[in-house]
């Protein structure tokens, strides 16, 4: 009976205790639904400071023009994030990339945000990669001064290859007056040599030097406005993009710079470059193996070494580019005009290009083809070229220092398609070289006007080659 009545007591307990448990459960799940509720509703403070990205709650700035806090109707979001507001200084002396890094990963989550670089400050910024996908028509005003390091030593070995590396970013434009500027005085007068033994000793030195700003598989971009100065080496690069468009800029990097290329394309398609002014120590625009379908107008050009294609086909490599066109551009004061140069013992075509009115002042060899390229001084022969098909040159207008036109082909596979069309090119003032034009194994037609008039008999006709010690 006892026992009975106790195991019914305790049985009554314990259904008791499942009730109470049950209902403090439930009152407290509701509670912490509504609480879910409330922190949904457009982002309470928390939520924004994780935005910044730096995760330093403490004393941090925060990100005072990040998407701001609205209850209410409509939350409205700033699409404005000013490095200044995510920790930058903007001293130009102190490491400001952190606040760079962090304004875009918080601005690459907002559509048609702008990343802003404020006008009258200069910000230090050590290598970095700036990365997508981010939301679409995302900006980077730049109204500053970027600086990089100048201090070679205090470059790392992993950031040899670009100093800022826009790496799937789509849908994207940088914009601005501001200047990205190299500081690259320091690489230049490093030898390679040098380099070499530096980098040996501190284990820090790259043997490459970096290109300054470098997009790489991106898409849908547009580069306007901006300035772009004294990079260590190559100052804007493409590289396996789609959909890219350069308008209103200027390069500018000293004669003396070494293979600081103005703008250089490689594995990139659907390309225009228009209305802008670029002088550097090597090609303004360098256009490199799996481009095609770029279109380059309206460019000024000069110092430098003109517009090139190639060198293609180094190492035995596959080269194809094609469907390129150069016209409207004025070049002054530079090595060649514009170029194709390809390396012996390389595989593939370059097709299907256009240079056409085009204003050449004291050139050295404003048309050239090169298929003997060579860096150093002797190079070994090799055979198989990257043929050379359908180039017109048409309106080639201007004045040259040491050779009007040099067409130098492989031996094995000519240049074929080759028009010259309006040409009319004059010595400069400080001429000295060779009058005459040169061909060797190039096909194609000529059209007058004419000048010097050896360019008539230059090309090869229905298949008769000319050699070069035919032109006289
Ligand atoms: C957070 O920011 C404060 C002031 O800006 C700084 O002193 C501190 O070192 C930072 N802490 C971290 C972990 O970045
Ligand atoms: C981004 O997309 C919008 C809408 O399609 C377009 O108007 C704009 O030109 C694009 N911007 C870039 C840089 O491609
Ligand atoms: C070209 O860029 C400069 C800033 O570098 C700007 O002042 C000017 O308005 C731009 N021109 C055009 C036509 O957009
Ligand atoms: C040559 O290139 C131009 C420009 O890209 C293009 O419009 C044209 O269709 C191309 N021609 C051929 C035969 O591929
Ligand atoms: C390559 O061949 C040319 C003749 O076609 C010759 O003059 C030159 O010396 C050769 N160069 C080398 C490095 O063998």
């Amino acid at each position: 009976m006892i026992m009975k009545r106790s195991r019914n007591l305790s049985l009554l307990v314990f259904v008791f205790f499942l009730v109470i448990v049950f209902v403090t459960f439930s009152v407290i799940s509701v509670e912490a639904r509504k609480n879910r509720i409330k922190k949904s509703k457009p982002h309470n403070k928390h939520h924004q400071k994780d935005k910044s990205g730096n995760g330093n709650t403490s004393n941090s700035p925060g990100p005072a023009t990040a998407p701001l806090p609205h209850y209410g109707s409509n939350p409205i979001q700033s699409t404005i994030f000013d490095v200044l507001s995510f920790g930058a200084k903007g001293d130009g002396a102190s490491d400001d990339s952190k606040a760079l890094v962090a304004a875009w990963k918080a601005a690459c989550k907002v559509n048609g945000a702008t990343v802003k670089i404020p006008s009258q400050f200069k910000f230090l910024i050590k290598p970095i990669t700036l990365q997508g996908p981010c939301m679409p028509s995302l900006v980077l005003q730049i109204d500053g001064t970027l600086l990089a390091n100048p201090k070679v030593g205090s470059w790392s070995k992993s950031s040899l290859f670009q100093w800022i590396n826009f790496k799937w970013v789509q849908n994207f434009t940088i914009q601005g007056t501001g200047v990205v500027d190299g500081q690259g005085y320091g690489w230049w007068s490093t030898s390679n040599q040098q380099m070499y033994h530096i980098q040996k000793k501190s284990k820090h030195i790259p043997y490459n030097k970096p290109t300054a700003l470098r997009f790489y598989s991106s898409n849908d971009v547009t580069v306007r406005d901006i300035k772009i100065t004294d990079s260590p080496q190559c100052h804007l690069k493409f590289d396996s993009s789609r959909g890219v468009k350069v308008d209103n800029i200027t390069i500018s990097s000293p004669e003396s710079s070494p293979n600081t290329d103005g703008i250089h394309l490689q594995n990139t398609q659907d390309v225009e470059i228009h209305n802008s002014n670029i002088g550097s120590g090597d090609d303004c625009v360098s256009i490199q193996t799996g481009c095609s379908n770029i279109h380059i107008h309206h460019i000024n050009c000069g110092p430098g070494h003109g517009i090139s294609i190639g060198g293609l086909g180094k190492d035995k490599t596959i080269a194809c580019v094609s469907n390129i066109i150069v016209e409207d551009i004025s070049i002054q004061n530079s090595l060649t005009g514009v170029r194709i140069k390809t390396w012996q013992g390389g595989i593939g075509s370059v097709k299907n290009v256009s240079f056409s009115n085009i204003q050449v002042s004291d050139v050295k060899v404003p048309i050239m083809i090169d298929q003997h390229y060579c860096d150093k001084n002797l190079c070994k022969n090799q055979t198989g070229a990257v043929g050379i098909s359908g180039v017109k040159y048409d309106r080639i207008i201007g004045t040259y220092s040491v050779q009007p036109i040099h067409l130098a082909c492989s031996n094995e596979i000519p240049c074929t398609d080759v028009d010259l069309i309006d040409i009319q090119l004059k010595p400069s003032t400080g001429f000295g070289g060779f009058h005459q034009a040169l061909c060797w194994n190039s096909y194609g037609k000529s059209q007058a006007p004419l000048l010097p008039s050896s360019i008539d008999y230059c090309l090869g006709k229905n298949g008769v080659p000319v050699k070069r010690n035919q032109v006289t």
